[in-house]
């Protein structure tokens, strides 16, 4: 049964950033931004714009660009924060503002060293403030679920006799479970007055594992907004994951009574392109998302799955955009066979794009002799990194052995298309190829992670390296894949030290 909406506030270009170790540059968040917009978020956190030229530039690049969804900016409880907010958003079709204030015991006398009362006269003001330019403007008093509930009652009635419009109730530090939770939710409908002019959203993390445990129990006490991030990425332990959200809501639509405007089929590609892209990996176990959330070990399992699929299977794989595990293209399928099949896992690509993936494809494939969609995935992922490259890897070749020093020769194509080739030992092969890029590249930084998986099964099966690399105290995330391991980690160090040199170079221009 379909009775209420519930509006779904996509916090992964926000809160999701804030994850430790994930630095997205402008171009990255809007091609997230873009696939929010198609998998129908209605609201888009785009970014704090006080805090840096960078995220300011994101925002507004954002909010000239989508149209369906609203573009939200987040603002500290202040005149300067809030103007910088709105000028980030005013060019969007729907612009809001989403100011902030901590509400709680412990923040006031520790963090803010404010009474009760300042903190209630800074929120009125604010949300007066903000309401020059936009009757859209959410107040989140933060880390509500540890404020007393009196005031909490108080500050919510006077953010919406100030004009906001949806109160968003913030589990800042993941403490609460469920059913306390809900009981808040509860209280605020029966405590605050003039309720029935707000929205009520939540916005939960997940330090306990219970994020969306308790973002569902609000919905049943009525809030009707969820604030959430893909994967579940966030600061600390995360949010709560759109993906676990939506699904629930659907699935246990006979309980909850409620829908969202998400195209649940987008679900799975987006989680990939904020994994690509954030360089945050989706665990195999992953609810909705992982790469076991539909596949199925025992006999039992399997046997139930062939008579029946909801014998074991409570949502269908198809629903939220799962490829079909076939094996689908090899060596000898055309361009057309390929382009086909982008298009039913859900790319689009421009024509340059394609010739450049169909060039990939044919290499892969003479190499590994059955593509399946999730090597497809990793090669259109293996696009997108490349797009925005000051440094193209051209050529890396290895000698090593145990009698021999592990010696790497690198050619790369430069900022001005230049190529410029270099040589290294190393302690070993990965080694010595990072030297020999860093001789060129020259660019001070230190390696912190670096993990090897495999995409698929396989002797020819795609390798992965994840790196991380660390300049200046930021933190750069940098993906590769190829059949061979020693060139998919210099793919990866190269992804990382381009971003590292883009990042440089925005900040540079915003300076100017
Ligand atoms: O967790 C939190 O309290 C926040 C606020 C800014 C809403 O992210
Ligand atoms: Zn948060």
């Amino acid at each position: 049964m379909k009775t209420d909406k519930v509006l779904i506030f996509d916090t992964t270009l926000r809160d999701g950033e804030q994850a430790a170790g994930t630095s997205l540059n402008g171009q990255e968040k809007l091609d997230i931004a873009r696939q929010l917009e198609k998998l129908g978020v209605d609201i888009i956190e785009a970014g704090f714009p006080i805090t840096s030229q960078g995220d300011f530039d994101a925002v507004r690049l954002i909010a000239k660009e989508i149209r369906n969804s609203t573009i939200c900016a987040l603002s500290h409880a202040n005149d300067e924060a809030i103007d910088r907010a709105w000028e980030a958003v005013k060019p969007a079709k729907k612009g809001m503002i989403h100011i902030f204030l901590s509400t709680s015991g412990v923040h006031l006398t520790h963090q803010l060293k404010k009474s009760q009362e300042d903190v209630l006269k800074m929120a009125k003001k604010s949300v007066a403030h903000a309401k020059k330019y936009t009757d859209n403007i959410e107040f989140s008093p933060m880390d509500a679920t540890r404020t007393d509930t009196k005031f909490l009652y108080r500050i919510i009635e006077a953010v919406i006799d100030a004009g906001a419009t949806t109160v968003n109730i913030p589990d800042t530090v993941g403490y609460s479970i469920p059913s306390e939770f809900g009981k808040l939710i509860e209280g605020i409908f029966k405590n605050v007055p003039n309720i029935s002019k707000a929205r009520i959203s939540v916005h939960c993390h997940n330090d306990l594992g219970l994020a969306v445990a308790n973002s569902l129990e609000a919905v049943r006490k009525g809030a009707r907004q969820i604030e959430c991030t893909v994967n579940g990425i966030g600061e600390r332990a995360g949010n709560a994951a759109m993906e676990e959200i939506v699904m629930a809501l659907k699935t246990r639509n006979d309980l909850y009574q409620v829908t969202t405007n998400i195209d649940s089929s987008q679900i799975f590609k987006t989680s990939r392109m904020v994994s690509d892209l954030t360089g945050f990996i989706v665990q195999q176990n992953k609810a909705v998302v992982g790469a076991n959330a539909f596949r199925h070990q025992s006999g039992i399992h399997q046997d139930g799955i062939i008579k029946k699929a909801n014998t074991y299977e409570i949502m269908n794989p198809r629903e939220v955009g799962v490829p079909a595990s076939a094996l689908v293209l090899g060596k000898v399928s055309g361009r057309h066979a390929f382009k086909e099949r982008l298009i039913e896992m859900g790319y689009s690509l421009d024509e340059e794009a394609l010739n450049h993936a169909f060039k990939s494809f044919k290499e892969l494939a003479d190499k590994k002799r059955k593509i399946t969609d999730r090597d497809i995935q990793s090669l259109i992922g293996e696009e997108i990194r490349t797009t925005s490259e000051v440094y193209h890897l051209d050529h890396v070749g290895v000698s090593c052995g145990n009698h021999s020093m592990p010696t790497a020769t690198v050619r790369l194509v430069g900022p001005n298309k230049e190529l410029v080739a270099d040589a290294a030992l190393g302690t070993g092969p990965v080694d010595a190829v990072y030297k020999a890029i860093n001789r060129i590249v020259r660019v001070r930084n230190v390696l912190t992670e670096f993990t090897v998986s495999s995409i698929t099964e396989g002797i020819d099966a795609l390798g992965e390296v994840l790196i991380r690399i660390e300049s200046d105290g930021i933190t750069y995330t940098g993906r590769g894949a190829d059949t061979d391991i020693i060139v998919a980690s210099a793919k990866a160090y190269m992804n990382a030290l381009n971003r590292l040199l883009n990042a440089r170079k925005a900040t540079a221009q915003g300076a100017e």
